[in-house]
């Protein structure tokens, strides 16, 4: 399959900048009668499904269209559910769906309430959600709290003049005088007049991640609103309470229809530091071209906590377990923790833990990587349960991430093999079950993400991992009817696609399935504790899975391009047996593997067995 070397981008940019500073029934059990009513039955933390769940995130414009007009939709994904439920995937998380300019391809809501009429209307969104009980799939929606659209009313009425009940809903400020101390020739490019005719600057040096000063001038009222994103996309004033309420009474609309939770979307970024101090310049610039910043005034600030700890109490009046995602980019396993809220465990049930899966521009099979942050994660968080992610709408896909060029197919089936073995709560993205690659646009003139037109050449945006679902070797892929789709259909749909995987059994698909039902069926997969084995092995990455009774399984995974034999040492582990049965291998030779020593790995194979 082709690959290529990528470097960038801007959510790897996102991490390097703060880095500057059960019981197996339920698996199966129907999704819960999921009504509005608050009634705070939750089931017994062992238990609760989100602990054992596949969650597969849907970009919905890319997914399926039903309608013809080249852009994926609900009733889409609703055709799809059985697709599915047959991968073995039990929740679904859809990118923002919500009535949207789509500057920001819907990350930029301008209302909360509704379905954008190019996705369907509520009465699809509602039937994808009962159709999806049916399946057994809950559905997750994405909740974007930081920023709205600034075609959002709230916004509109917010910019409309001073005194408008809604102005301070938004981060409005005066501008400073131009000649004020610290102000550097980056905020004076921004110089604007303001009512008493002087010339004043942005009050900090804060950019934008997508690009330019964070601070946007509005003539009407003589102000500059912050915007950690888009220009289109305002924040928020999360010091507002009224803000807190209308977020939470947003996100009521949809649990009051059944939806099973939220991926809250940049949620470190509500808060800005109330003094506005410039953040720390670091050396060179950005793919934007912009000077490198510490954010540490912009992201991850300490207020943001006790918003969540409000918003947990606001989910878990609700029937169901409705969980709460976070997608939040970390330094490391301290501050992943404290969005668990440590050990009162009331905050996110699950934060994305980006650190086993995204190492920055380092992305590499690295066994002792692997180890030590799988390792962390399962003991620094007071028994919380970890979350990993390997891919995403924002970054380019970890089979090129990973990818050596020449096994990549072998080696997305290691990284999902990390995925559904590991005790983890494990999500991934459409396309990556078959090994979809990026495809990131040759012309700029063809680039659709913003960013990727601003920053070209050195950013090319985020079109490449958002290419349409490759369904079949038919005309568009089995994405639409249109040959005129919203993203091209890579070159890759011929041999990469779903109804071809599912008739090789070899596939990057089967063996997705694979994994995803042997995590359901087999105790130890779903439920066991994780234990490294052969922890000092700098090339295989090995570990065990066992509840303590019942038979053990062991999981090995070969991250170099040379045959490895291993042995495997099961003393102190708890772990009785010795003999193996292969469960799951990509390579024939090890199928008949029966002994725990000496066991070669042909280069980049996986293999899980059972230990009786
Ligand atoms: C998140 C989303 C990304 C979006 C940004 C602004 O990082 O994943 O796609 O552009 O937030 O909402």
């Amino acid at each position: 399959m082709a690959s290529s070397s990528f470097s960038r981008a801007v959510f790897q940019r996102i991490q390097s900048c703060i880095l500057g500073i059960g019981s197996l029934v339920l698996a199966f059990a129907a999704v819960p009668a999921l009504s509005g009513a608050p009634a705070a039955a939750q089931t017994s933390p062992a238990n609760v499904w989100w602990k054992h769940a596949v969650v597969y995130e849907i970009y919905p414009r890319s997914f399926q269209d039903s309608n013809g007009d080249g852009v994926g939709d609900l009733n889409g994904i609703t055709s799809r559910l059985s697709y599915i439920e047959s991968m073995g995937i039990d929740t679904i998380w859809i990118a923002p769906m919500y009535p949207s300019p789509q500057i920001d391809f819907g990350y930029d809501i301008s209302d909360y309430v509704s379905v954008d009429p190019q996705y369907g209307t509520l009465a699809d969104m509602e039937r994808l959600i009962t159709e999806g009980k049916k399946h057994n799939v809950r559905v997750v929606l994405d909740m974007v709290l930081n920023h709205t659209s600034d075609k959002h009313q709230w916004f509109i009425d917010s910019a409309s003049s001073r005194t408008s009940p809604k102005h301070d809903w938004y981060v409005w400020n005066d501008g400073i005088p131009i000649d004020s101390a610290g102000v550097n020739d980056y905020q004076k490019k921004y110089v604007q007049t303001n009512l008493e005719g002087k010339h004043v600057v942005p009050p900090n040096n804060w950019e934008s991640l997508f690009g330019g000063s964070a601070w946007e001038w509005v003539p009407a009222v003589h102000q500059y609103y912050y915007h950690k994103f888009y220009k289109q996309q305002p924040d928020l004033n999360w010091s507002n309470p009224t803000v807190e309420k209308a977020a939470f009474d947003a996100m009521r609309f949809w649990l009051d229809r059944g939806v099973a939770g939220f991926r809250l979307d940049a949620i470190p970024t509500l808060f800005e530091d109330p003094q506005m101090r410039s953040e720390p310049v670091l050396a060179g610039t950005n793919a934007q071209g912009d000077p490198n910043l510490q954010e540490i005034y912009t992201q991850n600030l300490p207020e943001v906590h006790n918003v969540i700890r409000r918003m947990r109490v606001m989910v878990n009046g609700y029937a169901g377990d409705r969980v709460l995602i976070g997608e939040t980019y970390l330094p490391n396993t301290a501050e992943l923790n404290k969005w668990y809220g440590g050990e009162a465990h009331d905050e996110l049930q699950l934060p994305m833990d980006f650190l086993v899966g995204f190492h920055g521009d380092h992305d590499k099979l690295n066994a002792a990587n692997f180890r030590a942050r799988i390792d962390e994660v399962q003991t620094q968080v007071y028994g919380s349960q970890p979350l990993f992610v390997f891919d995403n709408h924002d970054n380019v896909r970890a089979i090129d991430r990973y990818g050596d060029g020449t096994h990549n197919d072998l080696i997305n089936k290691v990284l999902n093999t990390v995925l559904l073995t590991s005790k983890a709560t494990a999500l991934t993205y459409y396309g990556a079950e078959l090994g979809m690659p990026t495809t990131t646009p040759t012309r700029k003139e063809d680039v659709k993400d913003p960013i990727g037109i601003t920053g070209w050449p050195k950013e090319k945006g985020r079109d490449g991992e958002r290419t349409p679902m490759q369904w079949t070797a038919g005309p568009q892929a089995g994405f639409s009817t249109n040959p005129k789709t919203w993203l091209p259909i890579p070159p890759s749909y011929k041999t990469n696609n779903v109804a071809v995987e599912t008739k090789d059994p070899n596939s990057e698909l089967n063996w997705f399935k694979q994994l995803a039902m042997l995590r359901r069926t087999n105790p130890a997969l779903h439920d066991g504790k994780q234990t490294m084995l052969d922890a000092s092995n700098p090339d295989v990455l090995s570990y065990a899975r066992s509840t303590g009774s019942g038979p053990a399984v062991v999981v090995a995974m070969n991250f170099t391009a040379e045959p490895k034999t291993i042995s495997l040492d099961l003393s102190g582990t708890g772990i009785t047996g010795s003999t193996v049965k292969t469960l799951a291998a990509d390579d024939a030779s090890l199928k008949s593997v029966h002994s725990l020593k000496n066991i070669t790995l042909p280069p980049y194979t996986s293999w899980v067995a059972s230990v009786q």
